[in-house]
């Protein structure tokens, strides 16, 4: 049970994104991502010089808003050739590059629904002029003629039962089929797994709820934290069923491979992933809402610019790096190397470039996880330390294979004329299926694309444990094994679409990202996140691991507008304004 009051009471209002006067940040900040901060610096004043590690959706954001309010803004990319950290997808590229066979096929390596309910990223969508090209996301199937209308005629497959979610939902299915071959009681019998999770979760969400008063939700959110912020979500299930339900709930409801992480970090992801919540998606890709920074920040950022080491001074604690001295006074400093060559597989080296950078303020947006290897003079203080050095992150993988023909969507007559057998296909759009193979989730494409017959399958997306099984494996060999659990559910006849062609992203393996996202361990909540998003000296910090919305956009944006609003009011403080 935690106690510390004012900790707890700043970290609901965190998560309800309100401050101390009850007033809701987010209108606030989506304000500053359409029109920049109400009071920009004053022509009279000094421009100050304003350095951000990382070109990701923290970064942009971030430099975007500082340049309009008048910094001179310079952006530190590792990586050579693309911006947008961790909204990545496999598309064709200008030079002819293609990730399929088809080269219109794109997907996603990681960000690809957008909840509608996210307002930041919803407004930035709007602001930057990509409203055109958002459209729904389909986490649940849905009718080929009526897109507003969800079909569930995806597979659910456990211990070799396999039955379409429309039945199991319905409950309209034989005694044994119906908990899926899990062994559970008959008092468990009559619920989906879905439904028994909420049941679990209802006195909570009950603390909580977002009707309340905004005090009453500071209090609920105050008693969910001291309670469980210790617990794994294992424990919380374990509290509340007997093994094989939990078992059962994890397997479906994905939470198994995050058994042993904290249970509020679960909690607060049935927010957003449920089929009652609405997403969207950019036709051609995500990728295009990192790029729509371009046109605005091509000139502030340095490509192939890996951070290696930063110095910086705290005038005020009379802290200094021999080094992070700007304009003559106690400034940032940071050196970036550029990447070898060989990392690519190319013969040929290029000399490695050291590059050096001094500002007034410094904004690190990179995750923990890789700040870990960056060298900091002088140290950054215990706490901020301990939370570089502790704070968990989690693995995602994705398997992504391509098909000539899109069999999951035919109807049961298409399916008989060209494949026989049993009749597999959804008659749908988009949605997914869950297995208890080791591709656990897959996700079908909510839209076609235009002028081709065949389409790119989700064939396995799988996080932390489920996710290390596949990081195991050479990423070329990774297809096979993800056709053979495609198979398991599709039957074999579907091997006859595959072009051969797939793309696979391990996120724990990416020397970019070092892991998926954040995801708290238990009792992390309250440990390290109160030493997570705060400055240390002249360096501030953001990216989604600072947020209360790890692995989201969205958080990554609140983390944007949050540091920057903080350098922005010391700038101005130290102008005497
Ligand atoms: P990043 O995007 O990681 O940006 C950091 C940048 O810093 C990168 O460009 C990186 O190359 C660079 N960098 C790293 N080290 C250095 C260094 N030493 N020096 C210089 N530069 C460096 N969000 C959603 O909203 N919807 C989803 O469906 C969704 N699904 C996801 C699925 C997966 C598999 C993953 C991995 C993430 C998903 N997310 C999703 C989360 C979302 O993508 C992230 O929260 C967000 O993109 C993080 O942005 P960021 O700026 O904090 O970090
Ligand atoms: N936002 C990501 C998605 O939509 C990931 C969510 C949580 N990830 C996690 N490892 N718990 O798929």
């Amino acid at each position: 049970m935690v106690k510390n009051e004012a900790v707890l009471e700043r970290l609901a209002r965190e998560i309800l994104m309100v401050d101390d006067h009850n007033r809701p940040l987010i209108p606030e900040y989506e304000t500053i991502i359409g029109k920049g901060f109400p009071e920009p610096l004053p022509p009279s004043v000094e421009r100050r010089d304003v350095l951000i590690i990382g070109a990701g959706m923290a970064g942009l954001m971030a430099g975007k808003v500082l340049k309009d309010a008048g910094y001179n803004v310079t952006i530190l990319e590792a990586n050579d050739n693309r911006i947008g950290g961790r909204v990545k997808t496999f598309h064709s590229t200008p030079d002819g590059v293609a990730p399929f066979k088809d080269p219109r096929q794109y997907a996603e390596a990681g960000a690809m629904r957008i909840p509608t309910t996210h307002p930041l990223v919803n407004k930035l969508i709007d602001v930057m002029g990509l409203r055109g090209l958002a459209r729904p996301f389909f986490n649940v199937d849905v009718s080929k003629t009526d897109a507003t209308k969800q079909r569930f005629r995806t597979w659910l497959k456990t211990n070799g039962v396999q039955v379409r979610n429309q039945a199991y939902n319905a409950r309209d299915l034989p005694e044994e089929l119906r908990t899926l071959g899990f062994p559970v009681g008959p008092e468990y019998r009559e619920k989906t797994a879905s439904a028994l999770l909420s049941d679990a979760l209802a006195p909570l969400n009950a603390l909580i709820a977002p009707g309340q008063p905004i005090e009453k939700q500071v209090e609920g959110w105050k008693q969910v934290i001291a309670q469980y912020d210790a617990y794994s979500m294992f424990r919380f299930l374990s509290e509340s069923y007997p093994e094989t339900v939990v078992q059962y709930i994890g397997t479906l409801q994905n939470l198994t491979s995050r058994f042993f992480l904290s249970f509020i970090h679960s909690f607060v992801d049935t927010f957003y992933i449920s089929p009652g919540t609405q997403y969207v998606e950019l036709a051609g890709g995500n990728w295009q809402l990192p790029y729509a920074f371009l046109p605005y920040l091509q000139e502030n950022i340095v490509m192939d610019a890996r951070a290696i080491e930063l110095q910086w001074s705290s005038p005020s604690q009379g802290l200094q790096g021999p080094k992070a001295i700007h304009n003559g006074r106690p400034g940032v400093y940071v050196r970036t190397l550029s990447e070898p060559i060989v990392k690519r597989g190319i013969a040929h080296s290029k000399p490695r470039i050291e590059r050096e950078f001094t500002a007034d303020y410094l904004l690190v947006t990179i995750p923990f996880s890789a700040l870990r290897h960056v060298n900091v003079t002088p140290d950054f203080s215990y706490e901020k330390r301990r939370a570089i050095m502790e704070l968990h992150y989690d693995s995602a993988t994705k398997v992504l294979l391509e098909f000539s023909e899109r069999f999951w969507e035919w109807n049961e007559t298409e399916w008989k004329k060209n494949l026989g057998g049993e009749y597999r296909g959804h008659d749908s759009y988009g949605g997914g299926s869950v297995t208890d193979n080791p591709n656990r989730f897959l996700y079908f494409p909510s839209h076609p694309v235009e002028g081709s017959r065949g389409g790119v399958i989700l064939a396995s997306y799988t996080w932390s444990d489920d996710a290390s099984r596949w990081d195991s494996i050479p990423a070329e060999d990774r297809y096979n094994f993800a056709l053979k659990g495609l198979t398991d559910i599709y039957g074999p006849g579907i091997k006859r679409y595959f072009t051969g062609f797939g793309k696979t992203e391990s996120w724990m393996e990416n020397f970019y990202a070092f892991g998926e996202a954040a995801v708290f361990a238990p009792s992390q909540l309250t440990t390290l996140h109160p030493h997570i998003p705060g400055a240390e000296g002249l360096v501030h910090f953001a990216g989604e691991h600072t947020s209360l919305k790890h692995a989201w956009i969205e958080g990554a944006l609140e983390s944007a507008i949050r540091s920057a609003k903080e350098i922005h009011q010391r700038a101005l403080k130290q102008s005497g304004l």
